[in-house]
């Protein structure tokens, strides 16, 4: 019996404390408390204004944390501050000075709208260390309720310039319960949406944020909208060094190639082949970043023209050591000595009779063989094109770089 008398003397003190107010506590809790007591205020009310019509609530957000932009789960994350503000026509009048309340109790007594935000994935209050919530009472009804949450809202991102891209992301906040008959969200008059001055993304930057509404109409009615509109484009740093940078520079080694002898198999190779393995592995290093999209991206066109130089490079060696191959073969069943002197011979004698030289046959006279013409001639063009590709080549790649620069710079 007695441990039910002190259940119930416990009950009837909260109550009493809840309601009247006890020794010591503020006179305006006393009043909010007599205000809001269910026995004539009932929270599931909208508050009706004066004017008659929809009740209406300014929202304003203040972002604290913007990150985790994933382009493979295509959200972010968000740390936010909502404040909303509302007039209640029920608590006017009550109090000399604002009141400003965490307790949940409190907080819990009073009507709230119900918002909630359409485009998010994932959200919860913080409560470390205490609600992070907040309700202040004008003395003329006016309240602002302000809630801290972390929030993930999803972000539809187009990637087709990814990285050279811009992205745009949504805060959508609208009415979850009431139709536009009975609440109407508006955004706040002064600058809705704040960021933390020191706010620092990782790879973007917040351009511009557009404030807009988004009328959800559904057939059970038509629900008020506010959207939040972050213009994001990309820091191009990042992927400047951990990609662009790199694979320039690969193409530029595979360059190197045209500088070495016809003759110098194995150096060539070795540098073609390897510069055409390091590009691929650096094109496939950034797939497992970014989301398998069906549509190319304009990274994908970088490192695919990068594999195309550097193949093209290898290609270009593999003509120019086929075309020099006949020269080394004969320079070794020739006598050293009398190379030259007979070849220059030999070559005026034909090109003043003949000027067909098939090329077909080994010349020979007396007793030295003879290098024929087409032979030389393709070594001598294994050179030219050795040279020529020499500045062929890095004009090509500066045009590439002009146009692929000024096409996702300038145009896109
Ligand atoms: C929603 O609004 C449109 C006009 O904006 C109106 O034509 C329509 O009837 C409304 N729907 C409801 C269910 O009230």
């Amino acid at each position: 019996m007695a441990p039910r008398v002190l259940i119930l003397a416990v009950t009837l003190t909260s109550v009493s404390r809840s309601v009247g107010g006890g020794v010591g506590v503020s006179p305006e809790l006393r009043k909010v408390d007599h205000l809001l007591n269910p026995a004539r205020y009932d929270r599931r009310q909208t508050p009706v204004p004066h004017t008659g019509g929809p009740s209406r609530v300014t929202i304003e957000l203040y972002i604290r944390s913007f990150g985790s932009i994933s382009p493979i789960q295509m959200d972010y994350s968000v740390d936010l501050y909502l404040r909303q503000r509302w007039v209640e026509p029920r608590l006017e009048g009550s109090l000399q000075q604002p009141l400003d309340s965490n307790d949940p109790t409190l907080v819990r007594m009073l009507w709230k709208p119900e918002v909630y935000f359409p485009n998010s994935k994932d959200g919860d209050f913080q409560y470390v260390t205490v609600p992070n919530v907040l309700v202040r009472i004008h003395p003329d009804g006016a309240i602002l309720y302000i809630l801290r949450m972390k929030m993930k809202f999803s972000c539809m991102m187009d990637l087709s310039t990814f990285p050279l891209d811009h992205q745009t992301c949504f805060i959508q906040i609208a009415s979850f319960a009431k139709t536009t008959r009975e609440l109407e969200l508006v955004w706040y008059e002064h600058d809705p949406v704040k960021m933390y001055r020191g706010l620092q993304l990782p790879q973007f930057q917040v351009k511009s944020i557009r404030m807009d509404t988004c009328a959800l109409s559904f057939h059970i009615g038509n629900y008020s909208c506010l959207e939040a509109v972050f213009e994001l484009q990309r820091n191009l740093g990042y992927h400047l060094v951990q990609s662009y940078l790199p694979t320039s520079l690969i193409v530029v080694v595979s360059w190197v190639s045209f500088w070495l002898d016809v003759d110098a198999i194995a150096p060539r190779v070795t540098l073609g082949v390897t510069t055409l393995l390091t590009v691929c592995s650096e094109s496939s290093a950034f797939r497992d970043k970014i989301p398998a999209v069906s549509y190319v991206k304009a990274l994908d066109i970088w490192m695919a023209s990068c594999t195309a130089f550097v193949f093209l490079a290898l290609l270009e060696f593999t003509l120019v050591n086929y075309l020099g191959r006949h020269r080394r073969r004969l320079l070794c069943s020739i006598p050293s000595q009398a190379i030259y002197p007979h070849y220059t011979l030999r070559l005026k004698s034909r090109t003043s009779h003949d000027e067909s030289v098939d090329g077909a046959g080994v010349v020979s006279g007396g007793g030295l063989i003879c290098t024929p013409l087409t032979w030389l001639q393709q070594a001598n063009l294994a050179k030219k094109i050795d040279q020529t590709s020499r500045a062929v080549f890095p004009l090509f790649f500066l045009a590439f770089n002009l146009i692929y620069w000024l096409y996702y710079q300038v145009l896109v």
